[in-house]
């Protein structure tokens, strides 16, 4: 029998500055032969992250060109030489952004299904429980008080916001247009939304949050974080999630300038949160999920692509803020 070929997305060139579609390319190997207890899956979605950025700046350890891009996702197992894992059974893994991969059983996981295969890449994902556990646990929302949402139509944000505003919060999202943030308003029920892009940061968090900001959950950093740390409330808090603006750079941002004098006076706490603290309650976290989407509490947004050619369009796009909600790429279908 010829031996199956894997279409493998590889990086091309490493960027000077930003990413472009340009520093990946398509190309094709066979698919390895399986050795003593290993699985071969098939992809069928990988998710989009933009923290994988950061391993492309051609630096030793960090991707190289001819490598793979590196992302999870779910795939189907399609043979196995390990006795738990047998033909067509849909497994977790490092998918990578190529049709095939090759696993030990340590680096497979399964998962009881709560709904389609995009749901559990998002919603019941690393992507859904960081929005759940970073607002829920991590900034812990009071009724009625102000919360400001960086990002807020992403992966992560989305579910962040809504999670606030179940929690009675008045909930402030901040993306980059004004599509976006009618989008927060209208369909996520946000009470208010900012356009990053129509001008002063400052003034538009002024404006939005008069009083103030009691809680800011960010997945920016940079100069966003900055400027919010000027409009928080004394004893405020701020979570930090993330810093997708110094992603995309060969020279991210290291100064902290004006910021200890700012925490300082206004007795500002900042926690550095990750998800996989709070992974002992992954399965109450899906079941709350589960049921504020049943109940329509909470809406999910998928941005879905299709086909493995459109992988970098759709990893430079987050960038650029094209998303809405968790954006997957669909490699094949469920067999
Ligand atoms: N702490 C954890 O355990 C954990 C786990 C998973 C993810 N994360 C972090 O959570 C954050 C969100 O991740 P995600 O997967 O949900 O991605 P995402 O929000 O779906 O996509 C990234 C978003 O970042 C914004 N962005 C990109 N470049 C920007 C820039 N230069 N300035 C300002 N905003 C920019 C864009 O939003 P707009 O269009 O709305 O501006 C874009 O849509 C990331 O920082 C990620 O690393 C943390």
């Amino acid at each position: 029998m010829p031996a199956k070929i894997n279409r493998q997305m590889v990086i091309a060139g490493i960027p000077q500055d930003r990413l472009e579609v340009s520093h990946y390319a398509m190309s094709e190997a066979p698919v390895s032969e399986l050795g003593e207890n290993q699985t071969l899956v098939r992809t069928l979605l990988i998710s989009m992250d933009p923290v994988s950025r950061t391993r492309i700046t051609g630096a030793p350890g960090g991707l190289q060109i001819g490598d793979v891009m590196p992302s999870s996702g779910i795939g189907q197992v399609v043979a196995s030489r390990h006795p738990d894992f047998t033909e067509g059974q849909i497994v977790e893994c490092q998918t990578g952004w190529q049709d095939y991969s090759v696993h030990g059983p340590e680096a497979l996981s399964t998962f009881a299904r709560l709904g389609p295969l995009t749901h559990h890449l998002s919603l019941y994902g690393v992507s859904g429980l960081t929005g759940y556990f970073g607002m829920a646990e991590a900034g812990g929302p009071n009724p009625g008080e102000t919360v400001l949402v960086s990002a807020a139509g992403g992966a992560v944000g989305h579910i962040a916001g809504q999670v606030a505003k179940i929690r009675g919060a008045r909930v402030v999202g901040i993306v980059s247009s004004q599509e976006k943030a009618d989008w927060l308003t209208g369909t996520l029920g946000y009470d208010a939304a900012i356009d990053r892009r129509a001008g002063p940061l400052s003034g538009a968090i002024k404006q939005a949050c008069p009083d103030g900001v009691d809680l800011y959950f960010d997945n920016v950093g940079g100069e966003m974080l900055e400027t919010a740390l000027t409009r928080m409330k004394d004893h405020g808090r701020i979570v930090i999630c993330g810093y997708a603006s110094q992603y995309d750079t060969q020279t991210p941002a290291t100064a902290t300038r004006g910021v200890p004098s700012v925490v300082l006076y206004k007795r500002l706490r900042i926690d550095g949160y990750v998800v996989m603290d709070y992974y002992d309650q992954k399965q109450t976290a899906r079941g709350q999920l589960a049921a504020w989407l049943e109940a329509d509490k909470l809406k999910l947004s998928i941005d879905l692509l299709e086909g493995l050619e459109r992988a970098p369009e759709g990893f430079v796009g987050l960038f650029n803020g094209e998303n809405r909600g968790k954006r997957m790429i669909q490699v094949a279908e469920e067999e």
